[in-house]
């Protein structure tokens, strides 16, 4: 069942997005796509709102396929299945650009020296190989969600979300592995250690 899932979300994303220029709503400002976005993901994509992630700076990729997936039913949300149900492919094109193209949250000023849970966290992250499909510096890749500077609230969500098996989407059986030896504990240490993240460390 997960696997046709999944091929059926591959199938779709790789049908529907594939090529095409930008219409020209993609040149305006805040696009029409876009309008109805900002309200909770912030007219930056940086949100303000506990729940919401922050768009700006997250893989283009990344977000047009998180869109697919909720228009799809792949991933379950109450709030965004219809919204993403009422886009367009061109509309998921414009939004997607619109917020990889934002610079991300600034990274946190918060002391993290003497933060204990920050330090086991970096430790569970690499014990944990996350820099891998997330990128050293967190920005995370074509598929993975960018995780330096999220909010961890929603961060946590996430992780319990891929532990539950309550969150299906693209490579969804790397984070179903990667949170599968890990405890509560583990997934707050690490959602705190991701939304504080900066370099060097
Ligand atoms: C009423 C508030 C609300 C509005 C309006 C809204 N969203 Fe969302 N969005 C959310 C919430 C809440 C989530 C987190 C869902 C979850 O917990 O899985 C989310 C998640 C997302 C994600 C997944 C991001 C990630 O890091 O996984 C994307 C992409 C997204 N929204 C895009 C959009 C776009 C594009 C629009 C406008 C067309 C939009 N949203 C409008 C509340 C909203
Ligand atoms: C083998 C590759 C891989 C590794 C290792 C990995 N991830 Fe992921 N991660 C992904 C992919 C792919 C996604 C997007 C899955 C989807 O579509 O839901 C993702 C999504 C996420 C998300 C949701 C992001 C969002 O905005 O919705 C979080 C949080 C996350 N990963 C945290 C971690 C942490 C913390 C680690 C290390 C403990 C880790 N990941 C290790 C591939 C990986």
């Amino acid at each position: 069942m997960r696997q046709s899932l999944r091929a059926l979300a591959l199938a779709l994303a790789t049908t529907a997005l594939a090529g095409g220029a930008l219409p020209a709503a993609a040149q305006q400002a805040v696009p029409a796509a876009v309008q109805a976005c900002v309200a909770c993901h912030g007219a930056e994509g940086i949100s303000q709102m506990p729940g919401v992630p922050s768009l700006a700076g997250q893989p283009e990729g990344f977000l047009q396929w998180q869109l697919v997936f909720f228009r799809n039913g792949v991933r379950h949300n109450p709030v965004m299945e219809p919204i993403a149900g009422a886009l367009k492919d061109d509309d998921i094109r414009v939004a997607a650009g619109f917020f990889a193209k934002k610079p991300p949250a600034p990274l946190s000023s918060a002391a993290v020296d003497g933060d204990a849970v920050y330090q086991a966290g970096l430790k569970l992250v690499r014990a944990n190989r996350c820099a891998a499909c997330h990128k050293d510096d967190f920005s995370g890749g074509q598929a993975a969600g960018r995780l330096a500077g999220q909010r961890e609230e929603y961060l946590l969500k996430a992780l319990r979300d891929y532990k539950a098996g309550a969150r299906t989407g693209g490579g969804v059986a790397q984070m179903a592995d990667v949170v599968y030896p890990l405890g509560d504990e583990d997934l707050k240490t690490l959602a705190h250690t991701m939304a504080l993240w900066r370099p060097g460390s």
